[in-house]
C-alpha cells in the first residue's frame, strides 16, 4: 500500500506539472482529493489494516495527503499570478485618456431670479404660497377691487375660459386666496411665484404667458415705510449695494396709495439702451393694500394694513442678464439657457 502510496504521489506530482489552467487543475484536484477522489483508496484501506498498524500507516497516509494539498495550492497560485498578468498585459488601460463628459443640467435664468428673491425674504419670516393657473374670475378680480365692467379690466387683456373661470393674468389672486385662508390670523407674509397669462401679441417685450412673484404683508403696524425698506432691501441684494430706488405714484385697484417702482441704472454714458438716458429702470409694481381688498378677505382695514409687491420676473431677468428679448426665455434654446449655470 505504501508503494500505491508513492506511485500516485509521484503520478499527481507529475500530472501537476504539465496542467496550464485552472479549470482543469481544479478538476484533477477534485479527481484525487475528493471525498470519492483517487485518496480515498487509501482511506478505505486503512480501515481493513489490524489496529495496531493503523496510526504509523495513518500518519504516512495523512502526510502524503498533505503535501499533495499543498502541492494543489502552490499550483493553483502560480496559475493564478499567471493569469494576472496575461490579463494585465492583454488589457492595458490609458489612465491619461479624458473621462466622459457628463452634460449637467442648468437652472433657467427665471428660476435663478425666483429663488434670489425668495432667498432674500425667507430670512425676513415670509413663506411661499401657490394658487392655482386656471382661476376664477372671483379671485382674480373681483376681490382684488375689479368688480365686472371696472374700466380696470382693460388693463388686462384675459383668456377666459368660461364667464367666471379664467387663465390668472397675475399673482395677485393669491393674495385673496391666503387672506381667505387666514381669516384675521395675522401676521400674513407670503410670496406667490407663478406663471401669468395674458391676451398679448408676442413680441421683443411681450409674452402670452410670463412670470410674477407676488408678496403680501398684513399686519397691525404696517406702513409705507415698511413698505419701502423692504423694496430697498430687495433691490440692493437683487442688484447691487450701489443701487437705489425711487417711487412714483401710480394706480392699482388693488393698492390704495400705489407705487411703481425704479431702480437706479449703473450706466454713466450717453445713449444707454437700459434706462433710455433716465437713470432709472421701471422694475416693479406696489402699494398699501387697498382697504376694499382687506375688508374682502375678512379683515378690518380699520385695525390691519398691509403691502403688496407685484415683481415682473421676465423683466428682472431680461435686466440683471442683459436679454433683450424676451423670446429668449421661452424658446428653449440649450445655447441660451445653459450660459446660466450657478451654484446647486
Ligand atoms: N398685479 C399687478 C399686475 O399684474 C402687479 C402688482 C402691482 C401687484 C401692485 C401688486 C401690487 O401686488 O401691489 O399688473
Amino acid at each position: 500500500m505504501l508503494e500505491k502510496l508513492q506511485e500516485l504521489k509521484k503520478e499527481v506530482v507529475q500530472k501537476i506539472q504539465t496542467i496550464t489552467q485552472a479549470k482543469a487543475l481544479q478538476e484533477y484536484k477534485i479527481e484525487i482529493l475528493s471525498k470519492k477522489g483517487a485518496f480515498s483508496y487509501f482511506m478505505e484501506e486503512l480501515k481493513k489494516v489490524p489496529n495496531e498498524e493503523k496510526p504509523s500507516l495513518g500518519q504516512k497516509i495523512n502526510e502524503v495527503k498533505v503535501q499533495l494539498t499543498s502541492l494543489f495550492e502552490e499550483k493553483e497560485n502560480e496559475l493564478k499570478q499567471k493569469e494576472l498578468k496575461e490579463k494585465l498585459e492583454k488589457e492595458r488601460i490609458d489612465v491619461t485618456l479624458p473621462g466622459y463628459q457628463y452634460q449637467t443640467g442648468s437652472k433657467h435664468p427665471m428660476n435663478i431670479v425666483i429663488d434670489e428673491i425668495i432667498q432674500i425674504f425667507l430670512p425676513l419670516g415670509y413663506k411661499v404660497e401657490e394658487g392655482p393657473e386656471v382661476e376664477q374670475d372671483f379671485y382674480n378680480f373681483e376681490c382684488l377691487n375689479i368688480p365686472k365692467n371696472h374700466p380696470a379690466r382693460d388693463m388686462q387683456d384675459t383668456f377666459y375660459i368660461t364667464d367666471n373661470v379664467l387663465l390668472r393674468t397675475h399673482t395677485s389672486p393669491v393674495q385673496a386666496r391666503t387672506m381667505e385662508k387666514n381669516k384675521e390670523k395675522t401676521p400674513i407674509k407670503i410670496l406667490c411665484p407663478g406663471k401669468v397669462y395674458r391676451r398679448d401679441d408676442d413680441d421683443a417685450t411681450h409674452s402670452h404667458q410670463f412670470m410674477q412673484l407676488e408678496a403680501l404683508v398684513i399686519d397691525k403696524d404696517i406702513t409705507m415705510a415698511n413698505l419701502k425698506a423692504t423694496l430697498d432691501l430687495v433691490a440692493k441684494k437683487l442688484f447691487g449695494e450701489k443701487r437705489q430706488i425711487r417711487l412714483r405714484a401710480s394706480y392699482f385697484p388693488f393698492t390704495e396709495p400705489s407705487v411703481e417702482v425704479d431702480v437706479s441704472c449703473t450706466c454713466n454714458r450717453k445713449g444707454c439702451p437700459v434706462c433710455k438716458d433716465t437713470g432709472w429702470i421701471e422694475i416693479l409694481g406696489a402699494g398699501m393694500v387697498h382697504p376694499n381688498v382687506l375688508k374682502m378677505g375678512g379683515y378690518d382695514p380699520s385695525q390691519y394694513k398691509g403691502f403688496a409687491i407685484g415683481f415682473g420676473i421676465d423683466r428682472i431677468t431680461m435686466l440683471k442678464y442683459g436679454i433683450d428679448d424676451i423670446r429668449h426665455l421661452y424658446n428653449n434654446d440649450l445655447r441660451v439657457i445653459t450660459q446660466f449655470k450657478k451654484e446647486r
